[in-house]
């Protein structure tokens, strides 16, 4: 399809091998590359999808020194709130590998939703000057190695939402909302221009709950505007879908 590669697995566990895979084939060429390797978390449901990274052979094949992490969407809360979205990736994946303590960033959540957004953009501008994040490419947003996005029911990513204004954001990295119809209410995001200027995304996609979106998200067919999912399309890199067959099951391949 025009909407990238489409992978679909019999059990989520299948798709857990296949991502670590991909994950890892991704981590080695930029780390040979580069020397870094920027990849970007999602909150929800994705984080449980990388758990075989924690695990042999990937645990100790991974050049886990060389990661530098980061959060495509954040919920403005204590980074020890059952709400957060660095917490979850924490206790569920980034305390299980040796991944660089400074290389882990969160957003600051001492700050406001707005001075918290302008934070993160400052400290993404900064990696892009020292080649961290790569920013070779020109143009005016920087080229993360790898974005992990989910899909919530309704077509939303990242915190990017249905008929929201933010979809239009042309010149911003990150910014905040605070009328977030999943709550909480407040987040901080990544804007769609920065999100489709990553060399790779993967939407990854279980539950018979997401196959109206994932069917919405394939298609270019447009109802009531299009769908956030729909707007994410890589400028130049590669999109990969991992869906089970719980949610693929409007899917005729
Ligand atoms: C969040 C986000 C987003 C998430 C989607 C899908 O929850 O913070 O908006 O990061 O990927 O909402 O979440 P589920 O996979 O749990 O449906």
């Amino acid at each position: 399809s025009n909407r990238g590669d489409f992978k679909v697995f019999e059990s989520r566990d299948d798709l857990a091998t296949s991502l670590a895979d991909y994950v890892a084939g991704l981590s080695k060429s930029a780390t040979e590359g580069r020397g870094s390797f920027t990849v970007v978390l999602s909150g929800g449901s994705l984080i449980n999808a990388l758990r075989k990274l924690t695990e042999p052979p990937y645990l100790d094949s991974v050049d886990w020194g060389r990661w530098h992490v980061f959060w495509v969407d954040e919920r403005v809360v204590a980074k020890n709130h059952p709400d957060s979205n660095y917490k979850l990736a924490y206790d569920n994946f980034l305390s299980k590998v040796p991944v660089v303590p400074g290389h882990v960033y969160a957003i600051n959540d001492s700050l406001s939703a707005e001075a918290a957004a302008e934070d993160y953009e400052t400290v993404l501008r900064q990696l892009a000057k020292t080649g961290i994040l790569d920013a070779s490419k020109g143009g005016d947003f920087p080229t993360f190695d790898l974005m992990l996005l989910g899909i919530g029911p309704d077509g939303h990513v990242a915190s990017l939402f249905p008929g929201h204004p933010l979809l239009s954001e042309k010149e911003k990295w990150t910014t905040f909302i605070r009328d977030s119809p999943k709550p909480p209410p407040e987040r901080i995001t990544f804007t769609l221009p920065v999100i489709n200027s990553a060399a790779n995304i993967a939407v990854v996609v279980t539950g018979a709950g997401k196959a109206e979106a994932l069917k919405k998200g394939l298609s270019d067919e447009v109802h009531d505007g299009l769908l956030p999912i729909q707007m994410v399309s890589p400028k130049s890199g590669n999109l990969t879908w991992f869906a089970d067959k719980a949610a693929a099951v409007n899917i005729v391949s």
